[in-house]
């Protein structure tokens, strides 16, 4: 059987992800700032996917409350500020940060190195992209590997989850090669292993 998947925010990146995992099999619901439904459909699912704006993910843990507690917790988010710094050094992330606000959850880091248009095949130009998969928890790790190789990645494990401080980093340096370097969205990073 696999997982039911709770994405909360439906923008770029929550749409592409429920287009891919619905091609890939699998049963997904989506939801935006409906705090009532957010908490409904985090309940409803096995794997949560959190794919609100960095600014957002304090409301968004709130509207869920105890819903997340036990359940594999995907944090998709880019830690930017409005204006599109890093918004956090290099001893943390956003992950990290985000596990010590929802204890009983099991973060895992992953999808924030891809840009939402390929997001919903995990390819560029035909060529499989990598999905980074960092977390602490491994039954959690396994079941976001998983989707991502369903989805059409090619998922690697990443490591512990304080290994989200380069995925962030990462994140940010396809940000800036796609927008500020001009080079466009059809893009993304390809592990050779
Ligand atoms: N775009 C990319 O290429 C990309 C790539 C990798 C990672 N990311 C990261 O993924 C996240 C989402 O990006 P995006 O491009 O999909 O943004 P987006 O298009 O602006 O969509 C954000 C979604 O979050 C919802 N939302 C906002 N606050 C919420 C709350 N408190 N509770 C529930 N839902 C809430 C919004 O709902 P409403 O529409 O109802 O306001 C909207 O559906 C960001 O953290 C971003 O850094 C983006």
């Amino acid at each position: 059987m696999k997982p039911k998947i709770a994405i909360i925010g439906k923008g770029n990146v929550g749409s592409a992800l429920k287009k891919g995992l619905e091609r890939a099999g699998y049963d997904v619901r989506a939801v935006g700032k409906e705090p009532k439904a957010a908490r409904e459909t985090a309940s409803w699912g096995d794997v949560i996917i959190l794919a609100v704006p960095f600014s957002e993910v304090d409301n968004a843990l709130r509207e869920m409350g105890d819903a997340v507690n036990g359940k594999t917790f995907v944090d998709v988010t880019n830690v930017l500020t409005p204006d599109f710094k890093l918004a956090l050094g290099f001893n943390t992330s956003g992950a990290e940060e985000l596990q010590k606000k929802a204890p009983k959850a099991k973060i895992v880091k992953a999808f924030n190195t891809v840009f939402a248009g390929n997001m919903s095949t995990g390819k560029v130009k035909g060529e499989k992209l990598t999905l980074f998969v960092a977390g602490d928890d491994h039954a959690a790790k396994q079941h976001v590997l998983e989707l991502g190789q369903d989805i059409g990645f090619d998922a690697v494990d990443a490591g512990p989850l304080q290994n989200a401080r380069w995925l962030e980093t990462l994140g940010y340096l396809n940000i800036q090669l796609g927008y500020t370097l001009k080079m466009g969205t059809d893009i993304g990073f390809r592990l050779v292993h």
